[in-house]
Order: C-alpha cells, then sequence, then structure tokens
C-alpha cells in the first residue's frame, strides 16, 4: 500500500468480513469498518450511507448482504460501483458465490466497472455449520438439507480471508477471478460424519425437499430469508459445482485447508460448545 488511506470492509462484521479486519490491522494496516453498526455505519438498505463510507478510501472489499442471489443485488453493485469511482476508489475485492447465476452479473458488473478489481468466487463456507444457519441443525444433531447426495468442495473462510487480505494488499492480484473451493469433494453425509467426529456427538444429515426445506425455514426465518435461501440452494446444489478449482493455490501458493482440519479447530474454540454464540 503505498498511501495510508483506510481499506474499507464491507460485512465487516460478519464471516469473512471479520477475519479481513483481524488480518488488516494484524498488518497494522488502516481499516474502516462497514456494518451497520460501524462509524460511519454502512447499510445496504440505507444507500445514503454508501457514499460517507467510501470517501477517502482506495481499496474495498465487498461483501453483500444477504447474499448476490437476491434480485436486487445488481442495481446495488451498480450503484456502488458508481459512488466508488465517484469517491476516486481505485479497487473493489467483491466476495462471490461459485455457479450462482445473479452472483455473476454482480461480477461482470465489477468487472465493467473501469475500476481495479479482483473477484473472489467461494463455494460453500465451511463456517456455515458453526457460524452460519446451519449451526443449530448441529447442534440438534440432524443437518436437514434439499441436497440428495451432491458433493460441494466446502471452502475454508479462514482460506476466502487470507485471498482477500492478498488482493486488498497487493496489486498483483489485479483482475484476476479465483475459484475458491476446498481440497475435498464432500456428500452431507461425508459432512456429518466429520462434524460427528469432531464435535463426539451424533450428528446425521437428513435429505428432505426443497418444498419441505421452505417450510421449516420459513418458520424459523421467516417467508423472505426462507424464499431466498431454498431458490439459492435448488440452483447451486445440482451438481453444478462439484468439482475442485484451485484459486488458494492460484492466489496463495498453497494448498486450501481441509473441512476436517476446519471441525477440528471449531469444536477445540468452542465453536459447539454453547448456544449462544453469535453467529452471522
Ligand atoms: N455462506 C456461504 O456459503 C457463501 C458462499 C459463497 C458466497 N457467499 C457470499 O458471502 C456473502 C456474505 O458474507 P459473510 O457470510 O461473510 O457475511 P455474514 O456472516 O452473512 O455477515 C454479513 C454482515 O452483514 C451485515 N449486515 C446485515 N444486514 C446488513 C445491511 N442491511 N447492510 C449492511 N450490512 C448488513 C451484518 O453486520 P451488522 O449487523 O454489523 O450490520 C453481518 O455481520 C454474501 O454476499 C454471499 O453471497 C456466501
Amino acid at each position: 500500500m503505498s498511501s495510508q488511506n483506510p481499506i474499507l470492509v464491507i460485512g465487516s462484521t460478519g464471516k469473512t468480513g471479520r477475519r479481513i479486519v483481524r488480518r488488516l490491522t494484524d498488518l497494522g494496516l488502516p481499516i474502516r469498518e462497514g456494518s451497520r453498526r460501524s462509524d460511519p455505519p454502512f447499510d445496504w438498505d440505507r444507500p445514503e450511507t454508501w457514499a460517507p463510507a467510501l470517501d477517502g478510501v482506495d481499496t474495498a472489499f465487498v461483501s453483500f448482504f444477504p447474499d448476490l442471489a437476491v434480485p436486487g443485488a445488481p442495481a446495488a453493485i451498480e450503484r456502488l460501483t458508481e459512488l466508488a469511482k465517484a469517491a476516486s476508489v481505485r479497487r473493489l475485492v467483491l466476495l462471490s458465490g461459485r455457479g450462482e447465476r445473479n452472483a455473476e452479473r454482480c461480477e461482470e458488473i465489477v468487472r465493467q466497472s473501469g475500476l481495479g478489481f479482483t473477484l473472489i468466487r467461494a463455494s460453500w463456507f465451511a463456517q456455515n455449520f458453526d457460524e452460519g444457519v446451519l449451526r443449530d441443525a448441529v447442534l440438534a444433531g440432524t443437518i436437514a438439507m434439499p441436497a440428495g447426495d451432491v458433493r460441494e468442495p466446502f471452502v475454508d473462510v479462514e482460506d476466502i480471508a487470507d485471498v482477500a487480505v492478498a488482493a486488498l494488499t497487493d496489486p498483483t492480484h489485479d483482475g484476476r477471478l479465483y475459484e475458491l473451493t476446498g481440497p475435498r469433494l464432500m456428500s452431507f453425509t461425508e459432512v456429518a460424519a466429520e462434524l460427528s467426529k469432531a464435535t463426539g456427538r451424533p450428528v446425521r444429515y437428513a435429505p428432505i425437499s426443497s418444498e419441505e426445506f421452505r417450510a421449516a425455514l420459513t418458520a424459523d426465518a421467516g417467508p423472505e430469508f426462507a424464499n431466498m435461501l431454498t431458490e439459492l440452494c435448488a440452483e447451486v446444489l445440482d451438481g453444478r459445482n462439484e468439482r475442485l478449482d484451485h484459486g488458494v493455490r492460484e492466489a496463495l501458493g498453497r494448498e486450501p485447508r481441509d473441512f476436517a482440519d476446519y471441525a477440528e479447530a471449531a469444536a477445540a474454540a468452542g465453536a459447539w460448545s454453547t448456544a449462544t454464540r453469535e453467529v452471522g
């Protein structure tokens, strides 16, 4: 970094963002957090908060909430890139999702924006099982998902954060698209077995239909989130992502972390030992 301008981390309190903030802080780099709780606040639902967050920033990490799969995401990303250009931001690092049509539209908007960019296209996060929507399922001992026998190359968010920090701090990553997967294709049955081993409690996978999934999620999280996640699962858990990619190696020159190592470390850190842990 040639200047002391802060690096903006949008989604700074989320699974990815808080790890990026920690790494950048450890490197002694100035950061500006971007969340509804930060000062200035950044709120995707209040576009008037975006320009103040971008002011005086060279580089920004962009994690959209709740997911680039929602219909309004491309318009929001388009508006953000326009404001970023107006604020003389030079580079965006976009967190995207693998195999998602809408996410690819957002990538294209960033690619065509005239800004410098790095695109991080990630597969399903391992941390969904301890910091995200599937934590309660793991605690209850049954992961009920509309996933059949599909295999997914779950990626560790620690690896995503390492790639994002590399992209934010080293311009040689400009113009690159990194597809990040873990090192192993895993069925949800295999995931449940790893989680059983790591937690010392039985965890099983129960394949369910999309409609059963939607109904259960609606009761827990409301119809909007339930519809979004059900549609997203139907889109990306159809086998299209049943292949490994090598974005971690391309970006960092090392192999990604295996799911078993994630599960063991999360269990050792107490991830599933209390129901009150903050999730995102
Ligand atoms: N989960 C996966 O498997 C997966 C896979 C591939 C790609 N992705 C992508 O990852 C992104 C999510 O990243 P993540 O999982 O690291 O984030 P996250 O853990 O879901 O957290 C995002 C943060 O966004 C903030 N937030 C909530 N509502 C907001 C709003 N209206 N405006 C601004 N911020 C808001 C929250 O912070 P405050 O409460 O402090 O505001 C929260 O901490 C999504 O865009 C998704 O497409 C996810």
